[in-house]
């Protein structure tokens, strides 16, 4: 069983699309925020979830991430994408291109400072908590994917090839808008 959690405008074909948002077609309704899962403990081959991590507390993604590990089977993969806060700071501090990029992939507001973006990337679309690799790392951790395999992904490469094309957050190589994606296998 393939699932898609947050699947928002992206509908996948050949998986189980989970949301709560009514304005966009999906398959199975799935509150993030409670206790209850619309899957048996146990009984799921993949998860996707992409730009939906962020949109939560630190708290609440570590939950979040312990009732994806439940339903997982043992040798299931989870592929997280958040947005990177990393690339965010590496682009605001070195990329001379940083504004005119950001103004060209995210096409509905110009912002006329680099300062801008930032807020909007803390403050706005409903973010609550900017992933960078160690992050992710502890709540993965936390989550109890203690002894998993974990590999992480700057680009839109996969490692597990199901989640080939599955992305809809895609942009340009060498942007200093970036993915941090990571893949992880319960053990
Ligand atoms: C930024 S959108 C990303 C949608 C899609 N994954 C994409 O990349 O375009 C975040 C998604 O998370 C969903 N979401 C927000 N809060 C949620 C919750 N409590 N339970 C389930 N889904 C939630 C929203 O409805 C939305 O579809």
């Amino acid at each position: 069983m393939k699932v898609h959690v947050g699947s928002g405008k992206n509908y996948l074909q050949g998986w189980i699309n989970c949301d709560i948002n009514s304005n966009h077609k999906y398959d199975r309704e799935w509150d993030l925020l409670s206790s209850v899962t619309p899957f048996d403990d146990n009984s799921v081959d993949y998860i996707f979830t992409e730009h939906v991590l962020e949109h939560f507390t630190l708290k609440q993604a570590i939950s979040i991430l312990k009732a994806f590990r439940s339903v997982m089977k043992q040798g299931a993969v989870l592929r997280v994408v958040v947005p990177s806060l990393e690339s965010l700071i590496e682009g605001y501090l070195y990329d001379e291109h940083f504004l005119d990029t950001y103004n060209s992939t995210f096409t509905d507001r110009k912002a006329a400072f680099k300062a801008q973006l930032f807020n909007r990337t803390f403050y706005e679309y409903g973010h609550k908590n900017m992933f960078d690799k160690q992050l992710l790392l502890f709540a993965l951790r936390s989550a109890g994917f203690r002894h998993c395999d974990v590999r992480f992904f700057d680009s839109d490469s996969v490692g597990c090839e199901v989640f080939e094309g599955v992305g809809r957050r895609k942009y340009k190589v060498n942007s200093s808008v970036k993915n941090l994606t990571v893949e992880v296998v319960k053990r």
